[in-house]
């Protein structure tokens, strides 16, 4: 994560331009003056830098990236850092050379997750595409259908990039993102196949895994009729615990395979043969006559993320909230607050369990108006984040 470290950081009287770059507030952390939030603006994106004292005998002070609202390429915080750093008096260390602000993750490829609002193309689907070979391959075999891949592992996200430009494919799409927030915001019944290939098997926290009940809800209600769900697997526990999810649906069509040679070897396949481990195919069947999907697409729930009137006085209570709300499918943690003058900023952690989303609210009290929004974009529209969107509401603009 880009950082330097200091004895003191002094920043600049805010707000402030320097180059491309907006310096906006620095926002101090309520209860806690060792921590503050500094809000930057490049091009029509915004960020934060966190600023933090340490707790070693020196008290150091570092500022670094602020994780949850880190954009892509990671050189445009870099450089905000740079011109920080170059204005200190004295600095301890810092990791913010060799970069170049436009380097990687650019291209018309990489796609939002708006890309799918209102999409109504048929498409086929690879989740934790990795290396890319079996994506690429897909791409390269249907080149007029439109394949996507969904990656949360920001290397393997550039590797396929430079191989679309490479090979000249016009049909395939990068997402990223985690699957499991958006396979739930996706249409129903438009995609071919949704390929799941050697996940992470997670034997520890299992909650992490992409294959779930939920999961297959989701991805049966998003397949066409007689689309096919694919998880391909080393692991045999894997296997069978997906194997026995699919089975407590009352009518699926599934075929199994052990050791099925497969079209393309992926990385982590040649690894795996090499080491004459066996390897588990299950392939599942939308069934078209049984509706084993009570899972609705929450792309027709509205959900709007915006607030009315936030009245000041619920921000100025903030200790008396309740800090954390849970329900049964949903949980909204407040989890503190950050202030400079008329502005204050939420940090909040909410949604699904297992899916949690962090995100900040800038809400700024001008004379004549309100301003509030979640800083980076909104929280993806799932039905757990809306709920929790809700709740905040309430809690915010209580008369
Ligand atoms: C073990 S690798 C397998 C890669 C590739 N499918 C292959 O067969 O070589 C698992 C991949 O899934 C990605 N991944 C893990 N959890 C994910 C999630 N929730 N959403 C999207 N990708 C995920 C990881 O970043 C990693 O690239």
């Amino acid at each position: 994560m880009p950082h330097f470290l200091a004895p003191h950081i002094v920043i600049p009287p805010l707000p402030c331009t320097i180059g491309d770059y907006h310096f906006v507030y620095e926002a101090k952390k309520y209860g806690d003056d060792k921590q503050s939030l500094i809000l930057v603006r490049f091009d029509d994106q915004e960020f934060y830098l966190r600023k933090v004292q340490r707790n070693d005998s020196q008290h150091n002070e570092i500022l670094k990236c602020e994780k949850n609202t880190r954009i892509k390429p990671t050189g445009i915080i870099k450089n905000a850092l740079k011109i920080l750093c170059d204005t200190q008096e004295s600095v301890i260390s810092h990791n913010l050379n060799n970069n170049s602000i436009r380097q990687n993750l650019q291209s018309d490829y990489l796609k939002s997750i708006a890309f799918f609002t209102n999409f109504t193309e048929s498409f086929i689907l690879e989740i934790g595409f990795g290396s890319g070979r079996h994506l690429l391959h897909l791409a390269k075999e249907n080149p007029h259908t439109i394949c996507v891949g969904i990656e949360i592992h920001t290397p393997s996200i550039e590797q396929i990039l430079r191989q679309i430009q490479i090979e000249n494919l016009n049909n395939l799409y990068i997402i990223n993102c985690d699957a499991r927030i958006l396979l739930e915001i996706m249409p129903d019944n438009l995609a071919q196949a949704i390929y799941i290939h050697f996940p992470v098997p997670w034997h520890k926290k299992p909650h992490r895994r992409v294959f779930s009940e939920i999961f297959l809800q989701q991805a049966l209600r998003v397949l066409q009729p007689n689309g096919m769900l694919h998880l391909r697997s080393d692991d045999e526990q894997y296997f069978t615990d997906s194997l026995h999810i699919a089975l407590r649906l009352d009518s699926l069509k599934m075929h199994i395979y052990k050791n099925q040679q497969a079209s393309v070897v992926s990385k982590y396949e040649a690894r795996w043969k090499r080491q004459c481990k066996n390897i588990f195919d299950l392939q599942i069947f939308k069934n078209t006559s049984i509706d084993n999907t009570p899972t609705k697409n929450t792309q027709n729930i509205q959900k709007t993320f915006h607030f009315d009137k936030i009245l000041r006085k619920n921000l100025d209570n903030y200790i008396n909230y309740p800090s954390k709300i849970l329900e049964k499918d949903w949980f909204l943690h407040i989890d503190s607050l950050y202030k400079a003058h008329n502005i204050y900023v939420l940090m909040l952690c909410f949604g699904d369990f297992n899916q949690p989303q962090n995100k900040f609210l800038h809400i700024e009290f001008r004379e004549d108006e309100t301003k509030s929004w979640y800083v980076g974009g909104d929280p993806i529209p799932t039905n757990a984040a809306v709920k929790a969107h809700q709740y905040l509401k309430k809690i915010l603009m209580k008369e």
